[in-house]
């Protein structure tokens, strides 16, 4: 018999920070409340799911593998002719109105891609070679809210980079709190800087070109060439694919010359979210070793044989063909939602939103004073009334107003996102009084 008592493990300094994901908390409330409809969970449409694909892709690796090698490990960095594939797409991407590509730059950036298990791994090894606890990193405001608890987890600070009243980055206040950073003499600890550049998680918004190139600007200026992080998980679901290109990313533009950059993208969101495929792109040799470094530690290798669906998926136009039903699909939806909160009369309550040309998200702002926290009267009133939220909090690095939420538009059909929103409206309208 064992006559040791039980012990308890020590944690780590990261074992001991780790909370649940606010996530977990969301998905709890809509497994507890009958009847609830979400408009918080960042999932995408269920009933277009690649299916038909996914089964024939799989039949045609099958026929086509002597020595079934997707059914093997992998490469660390991930599949070659897959990251080839992303690379000639970014090329074009970032430089739409070139006819013929540069096959240099091609292989360039294939080079820099590594593949990771969903975009979230490449922001998660990103931070994990930077930062130490303790260390400050500077995000748009508001910002991904995933990426937020993982510098929480790790011990970093996170600094909103200022926004004007119309939620554009502030350029002069940026310059201003660089210099302060500076003078406190935190410029040591100031290891990066991120932002989600397309149709973002959370605000819909996708950043101009004058705004990319005015924050490396600033950041020069300010002797802050620090690593930047572009995350890009939406940009192939602007429902104008043009609009994609309007923009070019981070390693399209020359103003980002000398600054280590590391751009995300994914497919998971603009193909199937359960292959759970992301990559990241980072020319720059030092930074990209040790995140492969880590990566190898952590996995050594994604999935192979989500990437090997994914690969035939980009070969055979079968992603494009993909993306031009979820455009319509989630336009649609966006409409619906839009159209509903419209027409109940949320902005006659004292709303307002911006109408987002892609992605999945509404991003609202209620009426001065208003908390729409999880534990605010408004969260009740909207959970009575049957439909839930991503409290705007969530969102910000620091200083949260009380007053915003992200609405989602992914997973519902459009007729129960009518009836969402004339939900979330009569909730809103009680407490209005
Ligand atoms: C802004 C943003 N970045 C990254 C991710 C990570 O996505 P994935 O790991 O599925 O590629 C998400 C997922 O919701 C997101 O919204």
């Amino acid at each position: 018999m064992n006559s040791n008592p039980p012990s308890e493990a020590v944690f780590s300094g990261i074992g001991r920070r780790a909370g649940p994901p606010a996530i977990t908390k969301l998905m709890q409330v809509a497994l507890e409340t009958p009847g609830l409809l979400s408009l918080a969970a960042g999932f995408t449409d269920n009933s277009s799911l690649p299916v038909t694909f996914i089964s024939e892709a799989v039949r045609a690796l099958g026929a086509s593998a002597n020595d079934a090698e997707h059914l093997q490990y992998g490469t660390n960095a991930g599949r070659p002719a897959l990251r080839m594939a992303l690379a000639a797409r970014l090329a074009g991407q970032d430089a739409p109105s070139v006819t013929t590509p540069d096959q240099s730059r091609i292989t360039a950036l294939r080079d820099a891609t590594f593949m990771t298990n969903g975009s979230q791994q490449a922001l998660y090894l990103a931070i994990q070679t930077l930062c130490e606890p303790g260390d400050i990193v500077l995000v748009d405001r508001p910002s991904y809210f995933v990426f937020l608890e993982l510098l929480r987890g790790l011990g970093v600070e996170a600094r909103s980079m200022p926004v004007d009243k119309d939620e554009n980055l502030d350029l002069p206040a940026l310059k201003s709190q660089l210099n302060a950073l500076i003078a406190r003499g935190e410029r040591e600890r100031l290891k990066a800087v991120y932002f989600v550049s397309y149709f973002s998680n959370p605000s819909g918004r996708t950043l101009t070109t004058e705004e990319k190139q005015g924050l490396a600007a600033t950041l020069r200026e300010t002797g802050c060439v620090i690593p930047v992080m572009e995350d890009a998980a939406y940009r192939e679901l602007g429902f104008d694919p043009a609009s994609a290109n309007a923009v070019p990313g981070i390693l399209g533009d020359e103003v980002w010359e000398g600054f280590p950059l590391l751009y995300t993208g994914t497919l998971t969101k603009p193909f199937a979210t359960g292959l759970k495929v992301g990559y990241g792109v980072c020319p720059d040799t030092r930074w990209r070793s040790a995140m492969l470094h880590v990566k190898g530690h952590h996995d050594f290798g994604s999935g192979n044989f989500a990437q090997a669906i994914l690969e035939h998926a980009l070969l055979t136009g079968a992603l494009d063909q993909q993306l031009s039903v979820l455009r319509r699909i989630y336009s649609k939806k966006r409409d619906a939602l839009h159209a509903t909160l419209i027409s109940a009369g949320l902005a006659d309550l004292g709303w307002s939103w911006r109408l987002p040309q892609g992605g999945l998200y509404l991003w609202l702002k209620g009426p001065a004073g208003l908390d729409t926290g999880f534990d605010s009267t408004f969260c009740r009133a909207c959970l009575a009334e049957g439909v839930l939220y991503v409290p705007g909090e969530l969102c910000f690095g620091d200083n949260p107003p009380g007053n915003t939420v992200r609405l989602s538009y992914g997973v519902l059909s459009p007729e129960a996102l009518a009836e969402a929103g004339a939900r979330f409206v009569r909730a809103a309208r009680k407490i209005n009084g």
